[in-house]
């Protein structure tokens, strides 16, 4: 894993849309793997501002998000969909018919989750996949105990991640339960990707991360052990516990 250190929250945001601009400039068809959550919100702000700017274009670009809550529409301000479409999509010149998410309010599961896998197929693949990552090491929403070779698939959240992503919500209990979500083998196919960590609060998380020298399925990211393409971007206080480790990028 290359480790990138930087600053702050604000340097990790422009360092990972410079980083996502150049994967769009080598190839404007890219197919960009996209997160949700606070970790990308000022990838995105940074995006927004150079897409204005006219200094980059998402025109031909594809987009396929990692994951979404079942049972919550589109137009509600908790969906993954309405959260996309305010922070990206809307600030950018994407073509609304290429941009993509589960639809968690599919009637059959199984099938939207198998139409979500051909999807990312017929796309070609992922180019860049961005991640944040939670604190218990999910990422999308691979809880603990995930296997490493499952395509998109429901997965029932955990307290924890309920808990952290509560804060979005006006209570605990408002916060959905099953969510679908892209695997752990869809995200290892993807030809390169970006996690994005920062903040005090995942320091346990990200020197759990980096000290990891096997995968383990019960901590999902150490997943991104087996891939050869993965840059970490984060920030001092996340890397705060890691130690010297960040030194062997
Ligand atoms: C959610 C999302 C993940 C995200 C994680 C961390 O559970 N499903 O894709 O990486 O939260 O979120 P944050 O960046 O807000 O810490």
């Amino acid at each position: 894993m290359k480790v990138i250190a930087v600053k702050d929250y604000q340097a990790m945001s422009v360092a990972a849309a410079q980083a996502v601009c150049s994967v769009v400039r080598a190839n404007p068809g890219s197919a960009l793997g996209l997160a949700t959550g606070s970790s990308p919100l000022g990838m995105y702000q940074a995006l927004a501002a150079m897409c204005k700017k006219k200094a980059i274009s998402f025109r031909k670009v594809r987009t396929v998000n990692l994951d979404e809550y079942i049972g919550v529409p589109e137009t509600d301000v908790h969906s993954y969909h309405y959260y996309m479409n305010k922070r990206l999509f809307s600030a950018l010149d994407v073509v609304p018919k290429n941009c993509h998410l589960p639809n968690g309010m599919a009637s059959q599961l199984d099938d939207e989750c198998k139409r979500y896998d051909r999807l990312i197929t017929e796309l070609g693949g992922i180019d860049l996949q961005l991640l944040g990552i939670g604190q218990n090491g999910h990422i999308g929403f691979n809880e603990p105990g995930s296997p490493l070779d499952s395509g998109t698939h429901v997965v029932t959240l955990t307290a924890s991640t309920r808990h952290a992503n509560a804060r979005f919500f006006s209570s605990i209990e408002d916060v959905p339960r099953q969510a679908i979500t892209v695997g752990l083998a869809t995200i290892l196919k993807s030809r390169e990707i970006m996690l994005l960590v920062s903040g005090a609060a995942k320091a346990e998380t990200l020197a759990r991360l980096l000290h990891m020298d096997c995968v383990d399925a019960g901590f999902p990211a150490s997943a991104l052990l087996k891939h050869p393409r993965v840059t970490l971007i984060a920030d001092q206080a996340a890397l705060a516990k890691a130690g010297a480790v960040v030194n062997h990028g």
